[in-house]
């Protein structure tokens, strides 16, 4: 119930960061031949090097102060023990009781919860993949549609881009825009008799996922299934039973309103992977994930991955003033990486006031933008190399297996990765004596961290994103706002629920000139 900015540490930071102005990146890691094992620290299958970030054994300390001084370990122990930490809707979010094993779990309900949820999933997901799951004329099931959106496909769409393999089990496709192409071009490449659908919504009640959902029933009965043989092709994941049963779809699995909808990947939110990969590839998920609980919850703050991350976040937005947080996983298979944290960091702590609805007196999240290595070197390494310093960036390695990098492609992906790290510090020295034309200058300078994941398989990417989702809750808890509410998305979808109305009955609200000036040219369907 503190603003960070009232605390000691806060003022020592400022003091700090003015101090080292004067001392560009570059010098300060010239000075020191430790440095890069000094801010380097390894566990659960991954290496975080943030020696190229602009801070100094003091900066740490004084970050790691203003954490405690903002109750992080209490904090902390409310997030892991179900107590209610999303203060404007009154409840847990306990991501972590998702992936916890039985015994870890003291609440005999939520262990009960998760537990038989888990274990429904193994029987549906045996049914399908071993083909006894048929549908309407009984055909075996190849292909999942997985419609949701927001937190409710992000995740399971970033892990089955990362982790599928061709031929291992049904092809699931995503759809999440109510943009019609995006439904009607995935229907058009399958067969209804071989299409089963899962119904992705925390709420049940978003507008893109029913509509979307209901042009997938429609198609079914085209295609001859009667409304008893839907229930071989609809699967309902919510939180909402009641919306669930009288949208007609039979087959539930139910996850809490304690799960936050951007943490859902864990609950049955994730059956699509479970039916793409197998169950024990979406266990191994889940225990990689709790793997890096038990270090967030357990690892001393100074080696604590996603409390260096969060602080090292902090530093560069409240006390550096970078604006922007560029990710770049070097993997084409972590393509979905940055949008699904997107939402993590944006959703959660993109917030105007503190938890307790004081406006902030800090700036909070920063932008979160990227895309995978290498590609990203020929669209905007440009600006982030001479333009400015706007952002930070973390560099994702998936490490090559030693054999791999036998590859000429795998070398390149590695090189690459390593090699833009190393630019963008040092940027190009100039020899004395040596004339450098303006326009190839490197002033060098730019701070990144890199994380490097042992290998990308189920358990290691299960680290890789709870480490991230630690990080994201340590920055909200110092910044003191609620990560886990969203209100900021429902003026929006308020008034797009009056415009929809408005497309073809036209005058019964009024909008702001420009918007009925659209309004006028959309109806018309032509642009003058
Ligand atoms: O638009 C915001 C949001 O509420 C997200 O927080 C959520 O992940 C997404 O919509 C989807 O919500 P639901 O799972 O209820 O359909």
């Amino acid at each position: 119930m503190t603003s960070p900015v009232s605390q000691p540490a806060w003022r020592d930071l400022q003091n700090l960061a003015q101090r080292l102005a004067g001392q560009p990146l570059q010098q300060l890691f010239a000075a020191d031949v430790e440095r890069a094992a000094r801010f380097s620290c390894a566990d659960v299958g991954l290496y975080l090097d943030y020696s190229r970030q602009h801070v100094t054994a003091e900066v740490m300390a004084a970050l790691q102060q203003l954490a405690m001084q903002q109750s992080l370990t209490a904090r902390r122990t409310a997030l892991f023990t179900g107590a209610v930490v999303n203060d404007s809707e009154q409840q847990p979010a306990w991501h972590t009781a998702l992936r916890a094993p039985r015994t870890v779990i003291a609440e005999g309900l939520t262990t009960a919860v998760v537990h038989n949820v888990l274990a429904a999933m193994r029987t549906c997901v045996q049914e399908v993949r071993s083909g006894q799951w048929q549908g309407f004329t009984g055909k075996t099931i190849s292909d999942v549609v997985h419609i949701g959106i927001g937190g409710s496909e992000l995740g399971p769409r970033l892990v089955y881009r990362a982790l599928a393999q061709p031929g291992h089990g049904p092809r699931v496709h995503f759809v999440a825009n109510v943009d019609p192409a995006t439904l009607d071009d995935t229907l058009a490449r399958l067969d209804p008799e071989t299409t089963l659908f899962v119904v992705v919504s925390k709420s049940f009640t978003t507008a893109e996922t029913l509509a979307n959902a209901r042009v997938a029933r429609r198609w079914l009965h085209q295609a001859g299934a009667g409304e008893h043989a839907l229930a071989r092709h609809f699967i309902a994941v919510s939180a909402n039973r009641a919306a669930v049963a009288e949208f007609g779809i039979r087959r539930m699995f139910e996850f809490g309103d304690w799960v936050g909808g951007r943490f859902s990947l864990w609950s049955a939110v994730g059956l699509s992977i479970a039916l793409a990969l197998g169950m024990e590839v979406f266990e191994q998920l889940l225990a990689g994930a709790h793997a890096a609980d038990q270090h967030f919850l357990h690892a001393p703050a100074e080696r604590n991955l996603p409390i260096i991350l969060a602080l090292i976040g902090i530093w560069n937005r409240n006390f550096l003033g970078l604006a922007g947080h560029v990710v770049v996983p070097y993997a084409e298979r972590l393509a979905h990486f940055t949008a699904w944290l997107q939402q993590l960091e944006m959703e959660s702590n993109g917030k105007g006031v503190a938890r307790h609805g004081a406006p902030l007196q800090t700036a909070t999240v920063p932008m979160v933008w990227g895309s995978v290595g290498t590609n990203a070197q020929h669209a905007y390494f440009q600006a982030l190399h001479q333009a400015g310093t706007m952002a930070d960036i973390d560099f994702i390695l998936p490490l090559a297996q030693p054999d791999a990098l036998a590859g000429e492609r795998e070398r390149q992906r590695v090189a690459n990765c390593l090699a833009q790290a190393e630019a963008l510090l040092w940027g190009r020295q100039q020899k004395p004596g040596q004339e450098v034309e303006p326009a190839r200058h490197f002033a060098g300078g730019r701070p990144s961290t890199t994380l490097l994941l042992q290998r990308l398989d189920a358990w290691h990417l299960g680290s890789l994103l709870a480490v991230y989702e630690h990080k994201v809750f340590v920055q909200g808890v110092i910044w003191d706002i609620n990560s886990f509410d969203q209100w900021g998305v429902e003026l929006g979808k308020e008034l797009a629920g009056e415009l929809l109305q408005e497309l073809t009955a036209p005058g019964s609200s009024s909008h702001d000139a420009a918007t009925e000036a659209l309004l006028e040219q959309v109806r018309r369907g032509g642009i003058n």
